[in-house]
């Protein structure tokens, strides 16, 4: 199914997975909550949360466990993503926007300019976005690739 452009009753319950996502997080050092919602290609949602760690640097991002998620399941296939974050104890109150390494990630599995970023700061007030908008002139899988005509071709059918 296309759903590259998706219906608003699509996004809100894209947003509302996001929601319920973020109540798993587990923060208990930046006491930031973030829940992430990402839609597959055959119309499936897959959540993550961020999940920090006592050494700070294995922490990981709502958007990243999503996606790890997804793919070792065997899913490499995505639309969009909704995220959510705000501090602890708070309903959702800033948009979140997806972190450097996160974008690069999303990168990595994701045409740019079809796959759509969706920040929240409530139920009604939302933002859509590429990933190109968000991670401009970018580098990814096929700048590694021989015969990248081949892959641009791959690509644009
Ligand atoms: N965080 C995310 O989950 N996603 C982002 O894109 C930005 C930051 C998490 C990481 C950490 O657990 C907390 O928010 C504070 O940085």
């Amino acid at each position: 199914m296309d759903n590259s452009h998706l219906s608003q009753e699509g996004i809100k319950k894209l947003i509302t997975a996001a929601i319920e996502a973020r109540r798993k997080s587990y923060s208990p050092y930046s006491h930031y909550q973030v829940g992430a919602a990402l839609l597959t290609a055959d119309d499936k949602i897959i959540t993550g949360c961020n999940v920090e760690n006592a050494a700070y640097g294995p922490s990981n991002c709502a958007e990243r466990t999503a996606f790890f998620k997804a793919v070792s399941e065997g899913i490499r296939d995505f639309s969009a993503i909704a995220i959510v974050g705000s501090p602890e104890g708070e309903a959702i109150t800033q948009f979140a926007y997806p972190c450097g390494v996160c974008r690069q990630v999303m990168r990595e599995f994701c045409e740019p300019s079809q796959f759509q970023i969706i920040v929240v700061k409530s139920e009604d007030d939302y933002r859509v976005m590429t990933l190109a908008e968000l991670l401009p002139e970018s580098f990814g899988p096929e700048n590694l690739r021989d015969g990248n005509e081949h892959c641009e071709k791959e690509q644009e059918a």
